[in-house]
C-alpha cells in the first residue's frame, strides 16, 4: 500500500517535471524570439558560411549557416562581445549592443614579408611592442625553458666550437673543426629567426639582435601553418609557413575570440605537428632527434594527447595574458603554461617512471628482480637530444659492508655508462652512436647512420634480474638521467650534468623470506 502511493506520486512528479521540460524547450522559444541573439558574419564581398561564432571568451560558441546568420541563445548573465572566425580571416568581433549585428572579417595577407623585423621577448619599456611588457607571466615562462636558450646555451656552443665550460678552446668535441660543413645545419631549429643572407647563419657565435633569442615568442606566434613534408628530411624553419605582415602586426594562436584587429586563429597550435619539424632530425644521415615518430607509435596519441596536452598543460594559476594591457578575465584552465616542462624535468621524469624491485638473499646467491616501466610519457625515454641517457644501477652489501660482485649471468654497465659505473650491474637505455672506427661515444656528426637503441618504450615494462655473488643484508637500485654521456661532461668541465631520479635502500634481510 505504501509502495503503490510513492510510486503513483513519482509517476505524477516525473510527467510534471517532463511537461515543463517539452514547454522550456519548445513553447518557450517559440513563443520569444529574443532568447537568440541573431547576427550575420561576412566579409566585404557578401556572407561567409561555416564561420566560428563565440560569446568572448566563454564556451557558447555556433557556425554561421550558408547565409552567414547565426543564432546564440540568450543568457541571464549576458556576454557583451561576439566574435567570429573563418579560416583564411583574421578574427573580428561586435559589441551585442550593435544593431544590426554585422561582424565583418578581414582577410590575412597572402604573402609572408621578408623584411619584418623580429619584436623582442624581453620587457623593455623603450619598445612597446616587446611581448614581455605585457605578457610579463608568459615571459617568465618563456625564459625559464630551453627555447629562450637555444642558440645561446653554452653547452650548446661548447660543442659547437671546441670549447670547454670555462671558455678554453681546444677541449672536446668540436663541430666547427669536424665537420665545418654542417655549421649552418644547426641554425634551421636553434635560431630560427636568423635571415638567410645572415652571416651568423653559419656560424651562431654571431647571432644577435632578436634571432639570438633563439625560439622565442614573436618566431612561434607568426607560424600560420606548418607544411606536408617528410618530419626529419625537412628540418625547423623550412617545414613551417609564417605570415609576416608587411603593416601593423599579426599574432596565430590557439584562441579564436581575441578581438584587436591583429589576432589569428590556427589549430595547428593544438596539434604536434606544430613541434614536428623541430623536434624530428635526421642530420648528417643519423636519427638524431626522434620525438615525433616516437609519439606516432605512442599509447599517448592513440588515446590523442598531443605533445601540448603534457607539456603546455595549464597550471590553473594564469587567469589573464595581459593584466592591464587589454587582457581580458578567462578560464585558467585554457591558458597554456611555457615552460614545457610542468614544474621540472626532474618531476616529469619521477611522474613517468615506474620502478618496482624483488630481493631474495640465499647464503649462495642474492637476487634483485627490477620492473622499470616508463608511463605517461608521449615518447620513448630518454628522448630528445641523441646523447641523453637514463642508468639503472644496481649495488649489493654483505652484513659486514662489503660490496658483493655481480653474478656472471648478471647485466652490467658498459664504459659508456661512466667510470664510476663502468662494470656495476645495471642497464643502460640510451641511442648508443660510435664512429666509423667503432669507438664510443661519438658525437652525431661523426657516427655511424646504424646505432644500438636500448631506450624504454612507453606503456612496455623491462624486466632484469641481476645477481650477485654472496648473501646481500642491503641493496641499492639507482636511477639516474644524464644530459650527455659522463666522458663528455667531464672534458668540456659541465657541472649538473645528472639527475637522480630514484634511489631505493632495500633492507633485504627484513623482506622477502628465502625459499629452503
Ligand atoms: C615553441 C613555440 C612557442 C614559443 C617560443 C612561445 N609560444 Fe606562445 N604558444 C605556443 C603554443 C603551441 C601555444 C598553444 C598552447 C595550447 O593552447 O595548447 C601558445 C599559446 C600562447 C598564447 C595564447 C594563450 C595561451 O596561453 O594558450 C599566448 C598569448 C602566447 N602563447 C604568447 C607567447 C609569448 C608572449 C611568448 C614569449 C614570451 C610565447 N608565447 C612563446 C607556442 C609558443
Ligand atoms: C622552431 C623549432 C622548435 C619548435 C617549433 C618547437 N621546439 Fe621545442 N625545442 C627546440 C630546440 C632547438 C630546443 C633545444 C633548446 C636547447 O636546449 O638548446 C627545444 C627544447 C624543447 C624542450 C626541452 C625544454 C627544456 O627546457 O630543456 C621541450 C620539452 C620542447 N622543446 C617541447 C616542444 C613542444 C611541445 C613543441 C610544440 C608545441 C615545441 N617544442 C616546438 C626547437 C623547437
Ligand atoms: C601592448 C600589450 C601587448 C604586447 C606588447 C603584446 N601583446 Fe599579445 N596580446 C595582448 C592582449 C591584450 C591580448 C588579448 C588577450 C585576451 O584577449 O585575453 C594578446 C593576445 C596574444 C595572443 C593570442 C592570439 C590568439 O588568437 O590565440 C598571442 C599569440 C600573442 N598575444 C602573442 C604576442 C607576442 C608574440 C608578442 C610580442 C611579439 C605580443 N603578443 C605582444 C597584449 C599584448
Ligand atoms: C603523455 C605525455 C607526453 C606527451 C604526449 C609528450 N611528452 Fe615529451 N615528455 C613527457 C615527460 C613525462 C617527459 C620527461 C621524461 C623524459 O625525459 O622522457 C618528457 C620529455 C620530453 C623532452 C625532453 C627530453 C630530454 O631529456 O631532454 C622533449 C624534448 C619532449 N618531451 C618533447 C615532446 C614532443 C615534441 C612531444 C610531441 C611529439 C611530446 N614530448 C609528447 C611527457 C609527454
Ligand atoms: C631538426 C631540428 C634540429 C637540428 C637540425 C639541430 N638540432 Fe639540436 N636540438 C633540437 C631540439 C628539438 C633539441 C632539444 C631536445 C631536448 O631537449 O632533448 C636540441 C638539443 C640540442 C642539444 C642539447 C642542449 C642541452 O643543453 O641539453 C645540443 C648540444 C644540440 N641540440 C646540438 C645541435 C647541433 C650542434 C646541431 C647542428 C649540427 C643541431 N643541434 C641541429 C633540434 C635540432
Amino acid at each position: 500500500m505504501h509502495r503503490a502511493r510513492i510510486a503513483a506520486l513519482l509517476l505524477l512528479l516525473s510527467s510534471a517535471a517532463f511537461c515543463f521540460l517539452f514547454w522550456y524547450l519548445f513553447g518557450n522559444s517559440a513563443a520569444r524570439p529574443d532568447e537568440f541573439m541573431e547576427g550575420v558574419v561576412r566579409d566585404e564581398r557578401g556572407p561567409l558560411a561555416g564561420a566560428m561564432v563565440r560569446y568572448q571568451t566563454t564556451q557558447t560558441s555556433v557556425h554561421s549557416e550558408a547565409d552567414g546568420r547565426f543564432r546564440l541563445p540568450r543568457a541571464d548573465k549576458q556576454p557583451a562581445h561576439v566574435t567570429a572566425w573563418q579560416d583564411g580571416y583574421l578574427i573580428g568581433g561586435a559589441s551585442v549592443e550593435q544593431a544590426p549585428l554585422v561582424i565583418t572579417l578581414q582577410r590575412l595577407p597572402t604573402e609572408d614579408n621578408e623584411a619584418y623585423r623580429w619584436v623582442g621577448s624581453d620587457p623593455n619599456p623603450r619598445n612597446g611592442q616587446n611581448c614581455g611588457n605585457c605578457h610579463e607571466a608568459i615571459y617568465r615562462e618563456w625564459s625559464a625553458s630551453g627555447h629562450a636558450r637555444s642558440a645561446h646555451n653554452r653547452r650548446f656552443l661548447n660543442l659547437y666550437d671546441g670549447t670547454d665550460w670555462q671558455g678554453r678552446s681546444g677541449h672536446g668535441w668540436n663541430l666547427l673543426a669536424e665537420h665545418p660543413d654542417g655549421a649552418g645545419v644547426c641554425t634551421a631549429c636553434h635560431a630560427p629567426a636568423v635571415a638567410s643572407g645572415d652571416p651568423a647563419y653559419f656560424d651562431l657565435r654571431k647571432l644577435s639582435g632578436t634571432a639570438a633569442q633563439g625560439v622565442h615568442c614573436d618566431y612561434c606566434h607568426k607560424i600560420a601553418d606548418v607544411e606536408n613534408v617528410q618530419f626529419g628530411l625537412t628540418h625547423g624553419r623550412f617545414a613551417l609557413k609564417l605570415l609576416r605582415p608587411a603593416r601593423g602586426q599579426l599574432f596565430f594562436g590557439p584562441l579564436d575570440d581575441v578581438d584587436r584587429g591583429e589576432d589569428v586563429f590556427a589549430p595547428i597550435y593544438r596539434q604536434s605537428r606544430y613541434c614536428a619539424s623541430c623536434h624530428e632530425g635526421t642530420v648528417f644521415g643519423v636519427q638524431v632527434y626522434s620525438t615525433y615518430s616516437e609519439w606516432l607509435q605512442s599509447p599517448a596519441r592513440s588515446q590523442g594527447k598531443q605533445c601540448q596536452g603534457c607539456h603546455i598543460a595549464p597550471t590553473g594559476k594564469l587567469a589573464n595574458l595581459a593584466p592591464a594591457h587589454g587582457g581580458l578575465p578567462r578560464d585558467p584552465n585554457t591558458l597554456a603554461d611555457h615552460r614545457f616542462f610542468a614544474g621540472s624535468q626532474l618531476a616529469m621524469l619521477q611522474n613517468s617512471l615506474k620502478l618496482n624491485v624483488h630481493c631474495v638473499a640465499g647464503d649462495k646467491e642474492t637476487k634483485a628482480e627490477v620492473v622499470l616501466e616508463a608511463d605517461q610519457v608521449g615518447h620513448r625515454l630518454p628522448t630528445g637530444f641523441v646523447d641523453r641517457n637514463l642508468v639503472l644501477v644496481v649495488d649489493a652489501w654483505d652484513r659486514a659492508g662489503k660490496a658483493l660482485l655481480p653474478g656472471t649471468s648478471s647485466p652490467r654497465l658498459p664504459d659508456l655508462a661512466g667510470k664510476s659505473q663502468s662494470g656495476h650491474a645495471g642497464k643502460l637505455f640510451a641511442k648508443q652512436l660510435c664512429d666509423f672506427d667503432g669507438r664510443e661515444p661519438a658525437p652525431f656528426w661523426r657516427a655511424q647512420p646504424d646505432f644500438k637503441d636500448t631506450r624504454l618504450k612507453p606503456g612496455q615494462p623491462e624486466r632484469s634480474t641481476f645477481t650477485f655473488a654472496g648473501r646481500a643484508e642491503r641493496v641499492q637500485v639507482r636511477l639516474l638521467y644524464r644530459r650527455f654521456w659522463p666522458s663528455v661532461a667531464d672534458e668540456k668541465g659541465w657541472q649538473d650534468n645528472e639527475l637522480t631520479v630514484a634511489d631505493k635502500l632495500l633492507d633485504v634481510a627484513s623482506a622477502e623470506v628465502p625459499g629452503p
